[in-house]
């Protein structure tokens, strides 16, 4: 979460708003921030970067103490895919029925690493612009 503090919104762009967090379930703020804040991270690398990142901060980052979590790269398995966007769609989420439909198939092929990062490259990018 971008805190309402200068040196934050001059490092990481516009301060968090309700909104952004609509989807999140749970709610994933948190007081202790050991790497940098990720909320405005989508978009500012290429997906090869998080690859290389994830798979071993070090290749990119010499001083990096982030953790390495090779074991993303391995298939993406979710028989519950569709269950779970008609539960989420009960409390609000607005998953169409073509996209029920499809995610089986949208999945096939794809794997962890790639919802990872995915996620992280979608981060911020509804955010209010400075
Ligand atoms: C204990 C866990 C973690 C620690 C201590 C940590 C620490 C750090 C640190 C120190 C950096 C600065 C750049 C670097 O040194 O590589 C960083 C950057 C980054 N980390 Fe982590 N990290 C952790 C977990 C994660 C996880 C789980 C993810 C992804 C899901 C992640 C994604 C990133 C990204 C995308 C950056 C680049 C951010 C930017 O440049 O604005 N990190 N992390």
């Amino acid at each position: 979460m971008v805190r309402t503090l200068r040196h934050e919104t001059e490092r990481y762009g516009h301060y968090s708003v309700a909104g952004e967090f609509i989807y999140d379930r749970p709610f994933l703020w948190g007081s202790k921030r050991t790497g940098p804040d990720l909320q405005r991270v989508g978009g500012r690398y290429s997906d090869a970067w998080h690859v290389a990142h994830l798979m071993n901060p070090r290749d990119v980052v010499p001083e990096s103490n982030m953790p390495a979590y090779p074991w993303l790269d391995r298939p993406l398995k979710d028989a519950a895919i569709q269950t779970k966007m008609r539960r989420l769609n009960l409390v609000g989420h607005g998953y169409s029925e073509a996209e029920i439909a499809g995610a089986p198939t949208e999945l096939e092929g794809k794997t962890e690493m790639d919802a990872v990062v995915a996620y992280l490259q979608v981060l911020g990018v509804h955010a209010p612009k400075n």
